[in-house]
């Protein structure tokens, strides 16, 4: 048996090994995967994606392992989340265990079919002593990690009914959340009465728990449901905040990742979340009460040390050893060891019930603790920025650590210990706390009286907002949280609690290298590596100017506090010179919501570096735009707001926000993550959004009659179409349930747009939602030639998610593709150029810079260096306020003393239009032109 066994691991090798020699060096037969921050100190499971190049692998056939440095097998989980269109595998999934050893990197081969080595690790995977075991009755679903065994329900408000340490002790029970809201708030002054409130607490109900196919090394369980009126008040509010919870966990691991999503469904004048929280039970009876340990998060890697019975600083010392060990959390000797003096009075011996840590500002917390209630709270003395993890347990039951991702960036947060005195205690994380003043999703302003269209446009002109009625709604909006469950046997030490908080924080990540993404041609061919394109002195400086902006913009985030349960994610969009300050109360020049791509310009600047402080700036935005920008219920789902001071507030609803295409970097390099994966199929939903919402109902020629149609929609194809053709691709990509409705939708638009008489020049025209043809505009029934060209068109992901679509199916239709050069041709081209062509001048070629990478994208597929020195020229001197050049100051000035609230840096020079712009632009050129002529 022995022998055997080593022989399957020799067999393993060495079909690596000669797989490896048989291939050409430039083989895609392997990735390699390396941590993102370095090796990480704590692996509990982690998931990632890998691209591969079309007709590579074919999904029916290929099986996948792991390697490392170690001769170990890794044991390795595959699923496939995007395919080319001839069936060969785009991008896999993956899974690794939890372990002890931590590699600084994985290389995963694709073998073919009859090969010894994937059945051998296949079984591996399957029988390894470490592979979960999972057991489903109609009650629940249990899974064992082999550290932890957690399980879930499936009816009823708990959504964990428990969770077993290693040695099978239960640490943690009844896993709920929790949700308290009042149905106004005091608006008035001091001496005014407030109205009458109604508070209400509910608690989670399950509609549906389910567990994912493969859980060989990852198991995902996803629960939903709402939350459900649980008090005593008489309150009789309805069901209301629809939930999501994924819980991941791996092989070997006591960690739960759990994915909480909230989609809120409330009425913004009458439902105030006060307090949005998960809770577990801890039973602790049996262990004595010094035997009970406390242990909060506090600053950089600090633990609070409590217990529920002190046994330091007494007046008498119980002794050196039983002091060590409650402070380490180890069980304290034998009572007949401890100095009787001590010993004696333990009953004169106050015990901690009761802690609370709040987080109500990303710059401070407070921790309090009591007796029990109708005591008075004593202050613990607190700190900056909590690490957002709170742990209950004992030095013999066992406890749970629960923390929040993000704990302080995401404020206002708290952590409470309840109960620890008793033989059941409690944690509860709140993702909004109730100490906080409740949530307030009303509208900033009452309307100013803007209750024409034309009032609104003047509007528009003096603070930037698009104002209208009814369309300031957070109804449908979405927020993701991310929180770790851990279970342990007994009090963990400190350092491990340390170790833990900054996993939380920083979950580790696997990342393949820049080259193989790009090689892959998986997520387009618009970027490559800066080594690629070094080498001169022009290209030196721009790359410097990128490094500089992704640096300004990490430093504006800390600096200018752009944090908070909501805002955490988003930046700005225009600085505000007299004031100091970012313009937050300004309109539309306040939140960003991605306005003009900056998610692309971090997201390829990460792909083409691989920076790591890079890809967490691109994640958080990634994870705010998608959810608090974007609607997921009601009229408006699957489309996105424009940018202004509430994230919802302005009435330009568009999918040019939402699109996908600057979230699917995240989501295929995070192996598919799951909410990310949801959000993309709602994105289909958008063509019934376009029949509810027109969405230039303000702006069109009133000559125009135009009454919204699923058959006659009519869209503008780069803020409208693009975000629903980068949803299609990614349907198709995917296979989801969509796909071939997808597919036959984006083929129909490549053989029906070019038909337009003048291509993409046509602006807008008239879209098929059932079947994705489209027909010429209302404006021009002849199809004789609109020409309708805007600024606005091609800066939201229109090139990106072509450039995709042609890569992903070269078969496309080379009108269409024509027809979309001719736009990048003619948009920056000179009048004479314009009016030959079209016959008249575009009225619109501003954001030039911005444009060039049109330019260069034409210069790239037709091969003309002429164009490509334009496109340069074009980058180089638009000289416009929307653009960034080499002489600009390219530095910050301190503002200090009385001039601003806090010391801060500006660049007054910057606006995040032009940041977003220049840095995409500049990545495009570099790989479709080459640099600069010197
Ligand atoms: C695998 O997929 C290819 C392409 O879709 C198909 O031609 C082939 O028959 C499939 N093979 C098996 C064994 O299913
Ligand atoms: C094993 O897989 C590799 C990589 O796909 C392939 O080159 C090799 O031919 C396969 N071996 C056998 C015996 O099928
Ligand atoms: C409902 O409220 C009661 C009383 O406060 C509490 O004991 C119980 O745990 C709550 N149920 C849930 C599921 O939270
Ligand atoms: C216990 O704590 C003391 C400090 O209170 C420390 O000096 C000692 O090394 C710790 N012992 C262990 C076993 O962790
Ligand atoms: C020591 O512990 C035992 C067992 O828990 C208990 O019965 C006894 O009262 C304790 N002695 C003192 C002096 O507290
Ligand atoms: C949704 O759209 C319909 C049709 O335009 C309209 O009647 C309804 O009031 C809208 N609902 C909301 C909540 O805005």
């Amino acid at each position: 048996m022995m022998s055997r066994q080593a022989l399957g691991c020799l067999t393993l090798l060495q079909a690596i090994a000669s797989a490896a020699a048989q291939l050409p060096s430039n083989s895609s037969n392997s990735a390699t995967v390396k941590w993102l921050e370095g090796v990480p100190e704590y692996n509990s499971g982690v998931s990632f994606g890998l691209p591969w190049p079309r007709g590579q692998h074919l999904a029916n056939a290929t099986t996948f392992i792991a390697s490392s440095e170690s001769k170990d097998p890794v044991q390795l989980q595959t699923w496939v989340t995007a395919y080319w269109p001839d069936g060969s595998i785009k991008w896999t999934g993956h899974a690794i265990a939890g372990s002890d050893d931590v590699y600084d990197g994985y290389t995963i081969t694709a073998t073919g079919p009859g090969n010894a080595t994937s059945s051998t690790s296949r079984r591996r995977a399957a029988t390894g002593q470490n592979a979960i075991q999972v057991t489903e009755s109609s009650e629940d679903i249990v899974v064992d990690t082999g550290k932890v065994a957690v399980s879930f329900s499936k009816t009823g408000s708990f959504l964990i009914s428990s969770i077993k340490s290693s040695s099978g002790k239960i640490v943690g029970q009844n896993g709920r959340l929790i949700l308290k809201s009042q149905s106004g708030v005091a608006d008035g002054e001091e001496d005014d009465k407030p109205p009458t409130i109604e508070y209400s607490t509910f608690a989670s109900k399950i509609y549906d728990t389910t567990i994912s196919g493969d859980s060989s090394v990852r198991a995902l369980v996803t629960i939903q449901g709402i939350h459900q009126l649980n008090d005593t008040s008489g309150s009789d509010h309805v069901d209301w905040l629809p939930f999501t919870l994924r819980f991941y966990l791996y092989a070997n691991s006591e960690a739960i990742r759990a994915i909480h999503t909230i989609i809120f469904d409330g009425d913004a004048e009458k439902d105030f979340i006060s307090g949005l929280g998960i809770r577990f039970d801890v039973p602790l009876a049996g262990e004595k009460l010094f035997d009970r340990h406390i242990r909060i998060a506090g600053v950089e890697g600090g633990i609070l040390h409590e217990s529920v019975q002190g046994l330091t600083g007494l007046r008498r010392d119980p002794g050196e050893a039983v002091r060590n060990a409650q402070f380490n959390g180890t069980k304290t000797p034998a009572n007949s060891t401890w100095n009787v003096q001590a010993s004696t009075r333990l009953q004169w011996i106050p015990t901690w019930n009761d802690y609370r840590l709040t987080q109500l500002s990303p710059d401070g917390f407070n921790i309090k603790k009591r007796t029990k209630a109708g005591q008075s709270w004593l202050k613990i003395p607190g700190g900056t920025r909590a690490g957002g993890l709170a742990y209950l347990g004992g030095a013999a039951v066992g406890g749970l650590a629960i923390g929040l991702r993000d704990f302080w960036k995401k404020y206002p947060a708290s952590l409470d210990i309840s109960n620890a005195a008793t033989d059941t205690g409690s944690i509860t994380l709140w993702l909004y706390s109730p100490s906080a003043e409740p949530m307030d999703l009303r509208p900033y302003h009452d309307g100013l009286g803007e209750d024409t269209y034309a009032k609104q446009l003047d509007a528009l002109e003096i603070t930037y907002e698009d104002y209208e009625s009814g369309y300031n709604t957070p109804y449908g909006i979405g927020r993701t949280n991310e929180v770790y469950i851990y279970a342990f046997d007994s009090t963990p030490s400190s350092d491990r609690l340390a170790t833990l908080t900054s996993h939380t924080n920083d979950p580790p990540v696997l990342v393949t290298t820049p080259e193989t993404i790009r090689d892959s041609k998986a997520l387009g061919s618009y970027w490559t590596t800066p080594a690629a394109t070094s080498g001169s002195a022009s290209v030196a400086t721009i790359e410097s100017h990128m490094d500089f902006l992704t640096k300004f913009y990490e430093n504006q985030i800390e600096q200018r506090r752009w944090y908070g349960f909501w805002d955490h994610g988003d930046i700005m969009h225009t600085y505000d010179d007299d004031r100091h300050t970012w313009r937050y109360d300004i309109g539309g020049y306040a939140w960003d919501n991605s306005e003009l791509s900056p998610d692309l310009f971090f997201w390829n600047y990460f792909l083409r570096t691989g920076r790591a402080d890079v890809y967490r700036l691109a994640e958080a935005e990634a994870r705010h735009g998608f959810e608090v920008d974007s609607y997921h219920l009601g009229n408006f789902t699957g489309l996105g707001t424009r940018h202004g001071v509430q994230h919802w507030g302005d009435s330009a609803k568009q999918v040019r926000i939402s699109t996908p295409v600057y979230r699917k970097a995240f989501y295929y390099l995070t192996g598919g993550d799951e909410r990310t994966g949801d959000l993309i199929h709602q994105i289909l939903e958008v063509e019934k959004a376009f029949v509810l919402v027109d969405a230039r109902r303000k702006v069109r020629d009133p000559g125009v009659v135009y009454t919204p149609d699923p058959t006659a929609l009519y869209l503008n194809f780069g803020t409208d179409w693009a975000g629903v053709a980068a949803a299609y691709l990614l349907e198709w990509e995917r296979r989801g349930p969509r796909w071939e409705e997808a597919r036959s939708k984006l083929l129909e638009t490549f053989k029906t747009y070019p038909k337009l008489k003048n291509g993409f020049v046509t602006g807008e025209a008239l879209y098929n939602s059932y079947t994705g043809a489209w027909a010429p505009p209302p404006t021009d029934p002849q199809n004789l030639g609109n020409i309708s060209v805007s600024h606005l068109s091609a800066v939201f992901g229109v090139l990106e998610t072509i450039d995709e679509l042609t890569e992903h199916y070269p078969e496309i239709n080379q009108d269409f593709v024509n027809a979309w050069l001719d736009y990048c041709y003619y948009y920056s081209a000179s009048k004479a150029e314009q009016k030959a062509r079209y016959g008249k001048e575009f009225s619109d070629s501003s954001l030039r810079q911005g444009h060039s990478r049109l330019t260069a994208y034409v210069a790239n597929k037709r091969n003309n260096a002429t164009l490509a020195a334009r496109a340069w020229e074009e980058f180089q001197n638009d000289n416009s306020s929307d653009e960034l050049s080499p002489d600009d100051p390219w530095a910050t000035v301190r503002i200090n003393g009385s001039l601003a609230l806090t010391p801060v840096d500006e660049a007054t020079w910057i606006t995040t239009n032009a940041a977003a712009l220049f840095g995409l632009s500049a990545i495009e050129l570099l790989a479709l032109v080459g640099p600069p002529k010197e």
